[in-house]
């Protein structure tokens, strides 16, 4: 039977009453869940003995109230998902829950990864995703933790957040889990028009595209193709591209042998942004 705990206190009873060799996997979330959600929830289940999954729209890594208040919530159905995949415990706090003090983002400070691309793109963003992960990784004291390379730069900032507080879990990232036809899996997928729902496949095309070309032209070339690509496209705007070191997140200059690349994009469709990755 699924557990589900909309208190700290409730939740941490129980995850005291398990032995102290029992591993917790643990998946954060916001929510309105899908198959990319459920891909890292499989995962957590075959490396650990319980797995909990947290429900929390976060309010402040939202840098625009629109997109806060427009977040798809579909608690009944999240819950139905959780309890037939197998999970053990659900948190679905509240906010007054998590932000006893108000809704405050503390400052981190994750060595320069946090002002690239989504960081200089949604101001404040990584501090409350570090806020709310680093109190979520406090109440559920997780052996691992599952985050999906959907949100790479994420990953990356959540690795760098358990470096910079001695935290001892262990982080894995999940590989993309895409719709049949390549649009990356999003909760906000559901609030594309059907124009843009029917466009929103051509990211991942040039992305592929991109990586083509990489192999044979250097980055100015590439960076300069993706953005005329999009220029042309009547539904989809760029925000950015980067092509970027994994590590570093920084854009590329030149490239340097032994080190990862990866193409990273943002796309307003209408009203609704979409971001992507790709391995160079
Ligand atoms: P959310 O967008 O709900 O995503 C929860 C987790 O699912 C993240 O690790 C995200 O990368 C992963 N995910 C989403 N779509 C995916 C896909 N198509 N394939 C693989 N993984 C995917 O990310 C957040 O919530 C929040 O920032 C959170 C970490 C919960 C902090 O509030």
């Amino acid at each position: 039977m699924m557990l589900v705990y909309a208190k700290i206190d409730s939740l941490q009873e129980k995850l005291t009453s398990f032995k102290s060799n029992i591993s917790i996997g643990f998946v954060p979330t916001m929510g309105a869940l899908h198959q990319g959600h459920l891909s890292l929830i499989e995962e957590a289940k075959k490396y650990n003995d319980i797995v909990v999954v947290s429900v929390f729209v976060n309010p402040t890594q939202f840098d625009k109230k629109e997109d806060l208040d427009n977040y798809p919530i579909t608690m009944d159905s999240d819950l139905r998902m959780l309890e037939e995949i197998g999970c053990d415990i659900v948190f679905t706090p509240t906010a007054n829950e998590m932000y006893e003090d108000g809704l405050k983002s503390e400052h981190f400070d994750f060595g320069g990864i946090e002002y690239e691309m989504e960081g200089a793109f949604r101001e404040g963003h990584f501090d409350g995703v570090g806020t709310v992960v680093k109190r979520l990784f406090e109440i559920v004291k997780p052996h691992n933790s599952y985050f999906g390379e959907k949100d790479f730069q994420q990953l990356q900032i959540i690795k760098a957040l358990v470096k910079l507080e001695q935290m001892n879990i262990r982080i894995v990232g999940c590989p993309i889990y895409r719709e049949l036809d390549g649009l990356a899996m999003s909760s906000r997928n559901a609030r594309l028009t059907v124009a843009h729902r029917k466009a929103a496949p051509f990211i991942r095309e040039t992305l592929l595209k991109a990586k083509e070309m990489f192999g044979t032209e250097n980055a100015v070339t590439v960076l300069q193709w993706v953005t005329d690509a999009f220029e042309k496209h009547p539904l989809l705007a760029l925000e950015y591209f980067s092509i970027a070191d994994e590590k570093s997140l920084k854009p590329i200059v030149q490239r340097i042998d032994n080190h990862d690349y990866r193409g990273f994009v943002a796309v307003m469709a209408g009203e609704i942004r979409l971001i992507d990755n790709i391995e160079l």
